[in-house]
């Protein structure tokens, strides 16, 4: 048979299957379902509208459905594409995408495919479709602007494909769909925290640097490196114990001769200044006597086989059994068991391998047929095909319960490996076993800015990289954007070189330590921006088309950033150091420096200021606990009018009050009287007096004196 003919055939065989899914799908109406004027749900029929179990991503309350009106425009299609369910949506030209959670590559999503299966990918690379969160959501701005979300609402496996649209096709059940439509992406993202909700306020301490390695032991180590952070004056506020602070890699213990005063360790570290996050893994060494396996044991908390018996599989500690965290009993042991944990002192966890990620299965992670007991309000029992993508999730749901239980008066930290759409709600992001090459210093922006349009607001990169050496100028232009991206953390692998601040010489020393006090005196708005994160789910860090979401030039730009709506930061990305242009939103953007003599040095991201804006600076501390804001420098970039505002959220930096109003929130306005600039502040939020403090203000772009 010559080719044309194949073709041929394989074209009729290929409409004959278009047609009876059509004919499959039209056999049922789909159903519309208005909740508002900016949100629809959608399902493919009736049938699948009553087969449809619990959302596990959407848990805000919404409004009772209506009939949605004619003039509502998009319409999702629903199909079954061999057994699976199917669903697209088009898109005009011009249309970019973004989104999809954890993904490699450029921020621009278009043609594009990913799929959302949590999974353990050590030293990812731009070829992978999975990593280690799931987020079935895309968001799309049209060449005007306005902006619409699609929300995929299965937690199955998951393809995401933008290759000429939106289509999402799972090897689960039917699933209905979300479309939330806004006149920007910024109104898409509030529109999208109403139905996944928001990450509750950290701790202040947490939007410190921390620092991380694989692993610093014994103890004597940590505190080395905590002290040499101290006496080489370089910011840090928290020490991260990886798995090597366990006895033989056994969660909630302590390595006796390595660790034999974890409490002592603890108080000397706060007594310093430091926080400490510990690392809890899911995998419980099966060993009678092991406090942990007993207690999970009684209780039979584990993971089951398709049989009915604890599945077993191998992860660090050797051959280990799994909690099945989507049972409410389960969580509440789990929870229940930081009580006596926290007691030594530590401060935040850090929940990892928990996609679940098991060493001796081909697929790394456990058979899909394994069972879940779930609770019916999570869809009752199921296999794993259905829970494995929120198993990190409710994993860290049931760590950020248990630790907000044992202290009810601080706020809990905790930062998960995996995590699926809606686990901002429980835990912080970080983007996994990255490598130390320049397509990964690049891609920290990336990821951390899709992640931030899928809900996710503090995330960052391991900084330096986990895997492999890196040179000395990538550690540098690393830590300069790193310092700038909402959470920042320095981490690297077992047996790689030393990746501390002071690692790689005097020169990487300095730059690092200037990296540092540009994020520590940006406290103050990074600490203002998690508050609006935690309000509206706006995330901190934002694509640089959200200055100008109808200007196609700003669409793929992924060098450069925002800090809230009024700072962009301009990395430099290249290996060269040729730094790529500041690429200007409309009005006037002025450039701004934060530290005195501070010198152009190409590894620290250049920093402008939106004319129209006024920016909070505290001083450079050392540590979150030594900030007071006595002293506060207002930078004013006033706009065509003489104009410029600002905001400034302060509270005590950790536990509740904030919510009976222990709080202040100031609105700074400047404007240009004759030749001078005269600044208000007024107090717009919470109980909190005016403070008496020393205010200095410094005009960015105007010749007029500044005023006091
Ligand atoms: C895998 C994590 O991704 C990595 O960050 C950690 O250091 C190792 N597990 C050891 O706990």
């Amino acid at each position: 048979m010559d080719r044309w003919k194949i073709v041929t055939r394989l074209f009729l065989a290929w409409l004959l299957t278009a047609t009876v899914w059509t004919v499959a799908a039209s056999a049922q109406e789909r159903v519309n379902e208005s909740l508002g004027t900016d949100l629809a749900r959608f399902y493919a029929s009736e049938t699948a509208r009553d087969a449809s179990l619990p959302s596990l991503s959407v848990t805000g309350e919404l409004p009772p459905a209506s009939a949605l009106p004619d003039a509502w425009s998009l319409r999702p299609v629903f199909s079954r594409v061999q057994g699976r369910a199917a669903v697209s949506v088009d898109i005009t030209e011009g249309t970019s995408l973004y989104g999809t959670g954890e993904v490699a590559g450029p921020l621009l999503r278009n043609e594009t495919r990913a799929v959302a299966w949590n999974y353990d990918a050590y030293g990812w690379g731009g070829n992978d479709m999975s990593l280690y969160q799931s987020h079935p959501w895309v968001l799309a701005v049209r060449p005007d602007g306005t902006s619409f979300g699609v929300l995929a609402d299965t937690p199955n496996r998951c393809l995401i494909d933008l290759r000429g649209g939106i289509r999402f096709e799972s090897s689960g059940p039917e699933f209905p769909v979300y479309i939330v439509t806004g006149e920007d992406p910024a109104a898409v993202l509030k529109g999208l925290a109403k139905l996944i909700g928001t990450m509750p306020l950290p701790p202040l301490w947490s939007l410190g640097y921390h620092q991380c390695r694989y692993s610093y032991t014994p103890d004597d180590r940590v505190r080395e490196v905590a002290g040499t952070f101290r006496d080489k004056n370089i910011p840090c506020d928290v020490i991260w114990l990886d798995i090597d602070y366990m006895n033989g890699n056994r969660s909630f213990t302590f390595h006796p001769a390595d660790f034999p005063d974890p409490r002592g360790l603890m108080q000397e570290l706060h007594a310093d200044g430091f926080h400490t996050v510990a690392i809890i893994d899911p995998g419980i060494k099966e060993e009678v006597g092991y406090h942990v396996y007993d207690s999970g044991e009684a209780i039979n908390a584990w993971v089951q086989t398709s049989s009915g018996a604890p599945y077993r599989g191998n992860v660090w500690p050797g051959r280990c059994v799994f909690p099945d965290f989507t049972v409410a009993e389960v969580r509440q042991w789990w929870g229940g068991l930081y009580g006596q944990f926290l007691t030594l002192g530590v401060d935040g966890i850090w929940n990892d391998m928990n996609e679940p990620a098991i060493f001796n299965t081909p697929t790394k992670t456990m058979p899909l047929s394994n069972l879940h007991r779930a609770d019916d309000e999570l869809g009752g029992p199921g296999n794993h095909a259905r829970y494995h993508n929120v198993y990190g999730m409710l994993m860290a749901r049931a760590t950020w319960e248990g630790v907000r239980a044992a202290r009810p008066n601080k706020r809990p930290f905790v930062l998960s490996r995996a995590n699926h759409l809606g686990g901002q709600q429980w835990a912080a992001c970080w983007t996994g076993d990255n490598t130390a090459n320049w397509k990964h210093v690049d891609w920290s922006i990336s990821m951390t800015l899709n992640l931030g349009l899928s809900g996710q607001p503090l995330v960052g990169p391991d900084i330096g990289g986990f895997v492999g050496a890196g040179s000395d100028e990538m550690f540098a232009r690393w830590m300069g954007i790193g310092a700038l991206l909402p959470f920042a953390r320095g981490h690297t692998g077992k047996g790689n070189i030393d990746k501390e601040p002071w690692s790689f010489g005097g020169k990487v020393e300095d730059t690092s330590r200037r990296a540092l006090e540009r994020r520590y005196r940006l406290l103050p708005y990074f600490y203002t921006l998690m508050r609006e994160a935690a309000e509206t789910g706006m995330p901190p860090a934002r694509p640089a088309f959200f200055a100008e979401p109808a200007n196609p030039e700003l669409r793929a730009v992924d060098h450069q950033f925002l800090l809230g709506q009024d700072l962009m930061v301009v990395a430099n990305v290249h290996e060269s150091g040729a730094g790529d242009p500041f690429v200007a939103p409309v009005g006037t953007w002025s450039e701004v420096r934060l530290l005195a003599e501070e010198k152009v040095d190409p590894d620290l991201p250049r920093l402008y200021l939106r004319g129209g804006a006024i920016l909070p600076l505290g001083p450079v501390v050392q540590h979150t606990g030594e900030i007071s804001l006595d002293e506060l420098e207002l930078i004013v970039s006033l706009d065509s009018n003489g104009r410029a505002e600002g905001l400034l959220y302060e509270d005590e930096g950790d536990g509740y009050g904030y919510e009976n109003g222990e709080y202040r929130l100031t609105r700074f306005v400047a404007t240009l009287e004759g030749d001078e600039v005269q600044v208000a502040a007024e107090i717009v939020g919470g109980h909190w007096k005016a403070p008496v403090r020393q205010l200095s203000v410094r005009v960015l772009n105007s010749n007029v004196a500044s005023h006091n």
